[in-house]
């Protein structure tokens, strides 16, 4: 039977992990948005309905329409039909959870499945940085990659871009703050120096090895040590409220550690089973309460599969 319609699930993700800047990232469980995508006699892509935020209408400056735009573009023989494309959005743009990866990322998944999948998952992670390019200006795959792959993945090159697949550790859970507050990727981006000191890159690529090792061996203490940025973090810790008080205080309710997802202002933290994750999300909570600055507080487990199908006909 010939699929028409398709409604997926596009999760949410926290890129960097740390000390991962650009290149790290994982794939969340319970945050997401919903995409339906239904092919149309006219050939083309065109949004069809965006509920939940006010996101571009124009297929040129909406990434979702972008990232599939890039895929039919890369076809040898562009299909006879098109896409219309319906975002239930309920990741918050700006929020530092991948907002914009999800969008792509889930677009280019369910228009892929609608034409017989002639790309596999890794060849559709270029086309998803696509969507990035038109909301940051850079075609970065740390949010993409684990967006549709699930787990936890390394960006190993950039271009032509070539992500890596790695182990979880058994049982993670997360839990996140979003302030909300706006910190614009491109903002949190520009605040950065061009040059990084030696000795702050000597440890930041020694944790970015430690990290790894420590997905591999399940190694939960290791991967609490290397949960640690001296490059990015310090410059952009500043633009978050409460930042260290809130590692400081999930780390003592027995989380793992932290650190700024993405490019913020999220702050994500890690913990070794649901119970924990949820004790300290009421210590954040707490601190948050203190303030007049609105968030939301996440817990979900690690979600290995990445992007899936909730319907099709
Ligand atoms: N890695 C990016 C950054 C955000 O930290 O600016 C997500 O792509």
């Amino acid at each position: 039977m010939e699929l028409r319609e398709i409604e997926i699930f596009a999760p949410a993700t926290i890129a960097n992990i740390s000390c991962g800047f650009d290149v790290l990232g994982c794939c969340l469980d319970s945050i997401g948005d919903t995409m339906i995508l239904r092919k149309t006699s006219e050939t083309g892509v065109r949004i069809g309905k965006i509920i939940g935020e006010e996101l571009p209408m124009d297929p040129k400056k909406n990434v979702a329409s972008v990232a599939v735009m890039a895929m039919l573009k890369a076809l040898k023989v562009e299909p006879n039909y098109g896409f219309e494309i319906e975002i239930h959005k309920n990741i918050k743009p700006g929020s530092g959870v991948g907002s914009s990866a999800a969008s792509g990322a889930g677009a280019v998944f369910a228009a892929n499945e609608l034409m017989g999948k002639p790309f596999s998952k890794h060849e559709l992670i270029p086309f998803a940085a696509e969507g990035e390019r038109a909301a940051c200006g850079a075609p970065i795959a740390d949010n993409v990659a684990p967006a549709l792959l699930g787990g936890f993945t390394l960006v190993k090159e950039t271009d032509p871009i070539k992500v890596l697949e790695l182990p979880s550790i058994n049982g993670l859970y997360a839990t996140i703050i979003h302030p909300q507050i706006e910190i614009k990727t491109s903002i949190s981006r520009d605040i950065l120096p061009q040059t990084v000191n030696i000795n702050d890159a000597v440890k930041q690529w020694a944790n970015v090895g430690a990290l790894i090792h420590a997905l591999h061996m399940n190694d939960h203490a290791l991967f609490a040590d290397s949960l640690k940025d001296y490059i990015v973090e310090p410059h952009r810790s500043k633009l978050i409220p409460k930042f260290e008080q809130v590692i400081k205080s999930a780390i003592n309710a027995g989380a793992l550690g932290g650190g700024i997802s993405g490019s913020g202002p999220s702050i994500f933290t890690f913990s070794k089973n649901l119970e924990t994750a949820e004790n300290v999300s009421l210590t954040i909570k707490d601190i948050y309460k203190n303030t007049n600055i609105p968030y939301h507080v996440y817990v979900s487990k690690i979600n290995d599969q990445g992007v899936k199908i909730l319907k099709q006909s």
